[in-house]
Order: structure tokens, then sequence, then C-alpha cells
């Protein structure tokens, strides 16, 4: 049986992950559901990256241990990937013992093979990507790293050296010999060239670096962060914990246990099937990192006499507002919102939809909903919801009595099936979903043209009509099977929505005629709500703080109390811009007593307000039901901007907004020291 590996980038711990972060994961885990369905035994692989200079400089900023923040930043992955429905094996730590022991293996053969020596390290030195530069390679004449924009720093000191210019000529061999080495065509031709310029040796510890794996034989040095980090797609599997790979000789390198779990109890196992043994060993990575992936580690790997992934795939940016998404531009769209509003499995549907996987793509709020509107709410949920009312309405809440083995749709489904898989096995996403939906386009067409709805009316429930509502039913249970993968919630939904039951365990239920006749529907479910467009961004717009930062909420930011923020937002926007006193009076602050309060029903952050002002009462909107109940606000004084624009949020009028100093992401109500006039200015 073919074993087939896939991995992702392990993730850097000195920020909480954004949409770019979670991308790969999302990819490597349709990736893995796809393959189990296949019947292939599957390991999918992710993790955290969480030593090195730039761990330890954003630990010391936000004044914690290296550990405490790595610690803190893990448990908001892992409450991701649950969200998510994350299905990897196995979650690697750098920081975890059995990890040592891999990469101590990994340096004992390095060094084996007389691929190590001793030298002075002089160059450029970009703290964030922990990469020395040429000065060519630099920007302006601030010499700024050409990946972050930031300065980079002059650096010398005594280093390990690996002899990466030693293997030039062995890489080359093996992207000439290996098409799918690199993918996706033009990133191989990318490294291609990039190796045929030269290759200098490379810098494999670091002198002054106390947060690391302290180097094998090496007093004082830790070993270079990227040598680390990408020794995980071997450690995890538990290469240095058994015998010596690819020798018959033990290595007793793996014997403190200390913040260990995952694959060590099995020794290498794992390792001889999923690596050494393996038919596919994929790392799937953003196009940033690609170097890294396809040129050092199968360099490392060529060096350590260890078999070299089979591909590497590096996948686009996503773009917003034309720029890289990342933490440090401010603009990252809000995961938890977008979880709690659309569901993870929107999420992960809009991600694949959207970027060709190899390209750049861009995320917008509106294109959001759009797409989810259109795609899910609209395509998939109206044709569910259509098919299974009639059906239900016509043969007494069943599917149709009488399948069809003779339709216009057959072909038609049997072609989508075809270019599904195909997609597939080229990780051309996009196109698999394209293949689905237009299936579910001519699902439509078919219904449109038969009308069953007016048939119905002098046929009653025939034979006929049966064929042509099994049918409809049957090109959704294809399509549902094939969402399997990207949509590990809901497509199951689906498929018990239309009377199929289970989802079968494997890819022949792409094949059509499997629905069953007469099988009971459970009845309506709203799989898709349609989402108002408007009402949405204004939302948005109100919980990011009525301005300025998309960026945070208490969920993705780790700042510790920060500001005072209006209204629904838990949303900071600490800017730093000063303004004129003028422009702050604009601002028009006012005492007001809560008289009502209540939940609002299908939001778990929203309250209603009802608020004297004095001269008058109003409605007004507030982000704090995560932390207050209504029935304790009755009677309070708080303060409120009495002149913003109404803004409509879960279909209330907000009024205004309520002020609440943002404290570790909780919105906390700011009241007057003592009981003043409703209505009383603020200033
Ligand atoms: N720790 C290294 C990887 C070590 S792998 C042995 C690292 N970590 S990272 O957290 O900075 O980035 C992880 C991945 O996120 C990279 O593949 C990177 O390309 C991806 N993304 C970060 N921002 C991104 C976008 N805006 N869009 C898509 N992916 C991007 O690098």
């Amino acid at each position: 049986m073919s074993a087939f590996y896939v991995t992702t980038p392990i993730y850097y711990v000195n920020d909480l992950p954004h949409i770019g972060h979670i991308y790969t994961t999302v990819v490597g885990d349709v990736v893995a559901r796809y393959r189990r369905l296949a019947g292939e035994t599957t390991y999918f692989l992710t993790g955290t990256d969480e030593h090195g200079q730039k761990i330890e400089r954003a630990a010391a900023e936000k004044g914690v241990a290296p550990i405490e923040l790595a610690d803190r930043v893990v448990s908001r992955y892992l409450e991701l990937w649950r969200e998510l429905a994350i299905s990897h094996d196995d979650f690697i730590r750098t920081t975890e013992a059995r990890h040592a022991a891999g990469v101590r293996a990994m340096v004992e053969r390095i060094r084996a093979a007389g691929d190590l020596y001793v030298d002075r390290h002089e160059g450029w030195y970009c703290a964030g990507c922990e990469t020395f530069y040429t000065e060519k390679e630099l920007l302006g004449d601030e010499r700024r790293c050409p990946t972050h924009g930031m300065p980079t720093e002059w650096k010398s000191e005594e280093n390990v050296f690996f002899r990466l210019s030693a293997y030039a000529d062995r890489l080359l061999a093996w992207y000439r010999e290996n098409p799918k080495s690199v993918q996706p065509e033009s990133r191989r031709n990318e490294v291609r060239s990039f190796v045929e310029g030269g290759l200098r040796d490379l810098s494999v510890s670091r002198a002054d670096l106390a947060w690391g794996i302290p180097f094998p034989g090496q007093e004082g040095q830790t070993v270079y962060v990227w040598l680390d980090a990408l020794t995980n797609y071997v450690s995890a599997l538990g290469f240095g914990q058994g015998r010596d790979p690819g020798s018959d000789q033990g290595l007793d390198s793996g014997s403190d246990q200390g913040r260990d779990h995952g694959s060590d109890q099995d020794g290498d196992a794992l390792y001889r099937t999923f690596w050494e043994g393996a038919e596919t060993r994929l790392h799937l990575v953003g196009k940033d990192i690609l170097r890294f992936h396809a040129v050092y580690w199968p360099a490392f790997l060529m060096s350590a006499g260890l078999p070299l992934p089979t591909t590497v795939w590096a996948h686009g940016w996503w773009l917003r507002d034309q720029k890289k998404v990342s933490k440090s531009t401010g603009n990252v769209p809000r995961l938890d919102h977008l979880i709690e509003r659309f569901g993870g499995d929107s999420l992960r549907y809009f991600l694949m939809r959207e970027m060709v996987f190899g390209q750049d793509a861009s995320y917008s709020d509106e294109g959001f909903v759009e797409r989810y509107n259109s795609d899910l709410a609209n395509d998939l949920g109206n044709t569910v919801s259509r098919l299974t009312t009639l059906s239900s309405g016509i043969f007494e809440g069943r599917t149709p009595p009488v399948a069809c083995d003779d339709n216009p749709l057959i072909p038609l489904a049997r072609q989508a099936a075809a270019e599904y898989r195909g997609a597939m096995a080229e990780h051309a996403f996009q196109a698999a979903l394209q293949a689905l939906w237009r299936l579910l386009a001519e699902a439509n067409g078919y219904l449109v043209e038969r009308e069953p709805w007016k048939r119905v009316k002098q046929e009653g429930p025939s034979e006929g009509l049966s064929r042509v509502l099994w049918n409809g039913l049957e090109a959704v249970r294809i399509v549902a099977t094939g969402l399997l993968p990207f949509m590990p919630r809901t497509a199951p939904r689906v498929l018990a929505a239309i009377g199929a039951g289970e989802p079968a365990a494997g890819l022949d239920a792409l094949e059509w005629g499997a629905l069953p006749t007469g099988a009971e529907l459970p009845g309506p479910e709203a799989l898709f709500p349609r989402i108002d467009k408007a009402a949405y961004l204004a939302e948005v717009a109100a919980e990011a703080g009525g301005g300025t930062d998309p960026g945070t909420t208490h969920h993705d930011s780790l700042k510790r109390p920060s500001s005072v923020s209006a209204g629904a937002g838990v949303g900071g926007n600490t800017g730093g811009t000063m303004i004129s006193i003028d422009r702050f009076f604009e601002t028009e602050l006012r005492t007001a007593t809560v008289k009502a309060a209540e939940a609002i029903p299908s939001s778990s952050k929203l309250l209603k307000l009802t608020v004297d002002l004095g001269e008058e009462t109003r409605t007004v909107v507030a982000g704090i039901a995560k932390v207050y109940e209504p029935e304790d606000l009755v009677g309070k004084q708080v303060v409120i901007v009495a002149n913003l624009e109404p803004a409509k949020l879960m279909g209330v009028e907000s009024q205004g907004m309520v002020l609440a100093a943002e404290a570790d992401g909780r919105p906390i109500l700011l009241h007057p020291a003592e009981p003043v006039p409703n209505g009383a200015r603020v200033r």
C-alpha cells in the first residue's frame, strides 16, 4: 500500500496566526482528506517553529519568557485547527525533546559526511528571516531585507558552516531528473536559476543565541534555526529516536523526554513508513520560504544520506488591498469573526475556491460575503432545499421511490467526477471545485427544463417525477461527496439532508447511482443562511472600533491591555496619530443610563441596550455580551458616542456606541465615578 506524507511549514510563534498561515494548513488538510478517501495510507503533519532570535526578541518585547509566548501562540493554533476541522496526525513543536533528538541526529550525519567546518561569518543579517543577505540582494541605501523590507544589521561571528556549495550539481540534477521536485514549474525554474548562479556555503550555527538547540560538539553555538526547523519533517516521524536511519548502528540521543508528546513511542516506525518508504513526501510551503525547502533542505538530506522530498509545492500570497497580508502591515482579516459568523467550513471553502494554487489571491470582506452568498447560500444551499422540499412534499418525506440510469445528467456527472479527480491529483483545487459547481448548475438547468414543480400538479407522485427528482438529488450527492475533503463538517450534513446517509469511505462514491430510493428525509435544515452584505460590512466596520484598524480582535491580537474603544468594538486602534482638540470635540461623548438590555438572537457578542440620554432615549448595540449579563447593566450609567451615524447590526439599528476599555481582549465598560445627569457632555 502506498504511503503519502504531507506537511505544512511549521509556524513561527512570535505572533498569532492569520489567513496566510491557516491557508497552508487548510490545503494540507484537503490533500490529506482526499488521499485518505482515495485509500492511501496518509500522514499529515503541522506544527510550530519556536526557536531563534525572532522569537527571543518578540518574547522580550512582550516581557515574557520565549516558551510562555510559544505556549500562548500554540494554544491559539490548536484552537483554530479544531475550529477548522484540521485532521493533522501530529503537531510538532521544535521545543520538544523528540525534535532536539532528530536535530542532533541530523547534525551528526552531516558531520560524518565531512560537510561541516568552522569559519568566521560576516554579512547583512535580517532577524525577521534569520538569514544573511549579500549586498546586491538588499533594497535601497538602508540595506533593507528583500522579504521584510526592514533594515538589516551587520553581523560578524565564528560559525559552523555547511558545504552547500558542494551540492549545486547534485541539486541541479535533482531538479532536472525529477520534474515534480519543485512545483509549480515556474518555481522550479526560479530555484534552478538561483542554484545555477552559484551556491555559497551556509552558516548553520549562531554564536550569540540562547534560545535554540545547542550545536552538538560545538560549545557556545546554537543550531541555526532553519536547520533546526527543517528537520521537523523527519523528527516528528521519530528520526533520531530508533536505529540510526540508513545504518545498522543505534543512535542514543533521544533519552530526555521532558516536554515530549506525539510519535516517540513508535521509535522511528513512522519515519520508515512515511519518509524512507513513502511514495509521496510532499512539503507545502509559501513562495517566500521556497529556497529553504528546495535548496537547503534537499542539500542537508543529500549530505545526511536520506531520501529527498518528492515534491516541494510553493503557493502564492494572500493579499489585501494589493499588499501581502501580514501582522506588520496590519491588514489581517479577522479569523475568529469569519469563523463565528460563517463557520469554519465556509472559510475553508473560500480559501480553496478563491486562490489558484500557486498564484497570489486577494481577500476582501466584500468578496468573502459575495462568494459565500452566491456559491454556498445560493447554488448549493438553495438547490438542496429546493430538491428536498419537492421530494419530501411529493413522496411523503422520502427520497423518490424510483431511480434512473438513463438521463442527460449521467454523462455530465461522469465528466465532472473525472475532472474533479484529475484536478485534485494536480492540486488544482479551484478547478476541482469549479467542476463540482458546474455539475450543480447542470442539475439546476435540468430541473428548470423538467419543471417538476409544475408537473406535480398534473401528474401527482408519478414515476417520471420520481426519476427527475432522484436525478437532481443524485447529482447533489456527487457534489457533496467531492466536497468532503473541502468541507468536512458541512458536506456530511448535505448528504444527510438529501437522504444519502453517512458519507461513503472511498472515492467510488463519486460514481453515479448510489442515492437510496425511498429513504427518509430528515426535514429542512438551513445549511447556509444568506447573509445581508450591507449589514455585514457595517457590522465589520463597527467591530473594528469604527475605523481604521481592521486587524485585531481579542483572539487575533497578542496585545496586552490597550486602548479605550467605542461601542461594539473589541478591536483597538492604538494608532499613534495626533489629532487637534477641535477634532476630538467633533466626537460627542455623553453620559446615559441603561434602561433595558437584551441579548440579540444569533449573535454571541452583541447586546441591544436602551439608554436614556436625558433629552431622548436611544437604542445602542454593543459588543459586550461575552463579558456582561443584560440584567446586570440595567440602571448603570455609561458613556456613549452620541453623534455617530446609525448603523444596522444584526438587523438592529444602533444609534450610538458605548465606550469600553479593552483589557486583555475583553471590553470593560466605563462608568462616571459618581452619578451625573444623563446627557452630560464628556470631555
Ligand atoms: N517558521 C518558518 C517556516 C519553517 S518550515 C520548516 C516560517 N514561518 S511563518 O510563520 O513566517 O510562515 C509560515 C507560512 O505562512 C509560510 O509558508 C508563509 O509563506 C505563509 N504565509 C505568511 N503570510 C502569508 C500570506 N499573506 N499569504 C500566504 N501565505 C503566507 O516561515
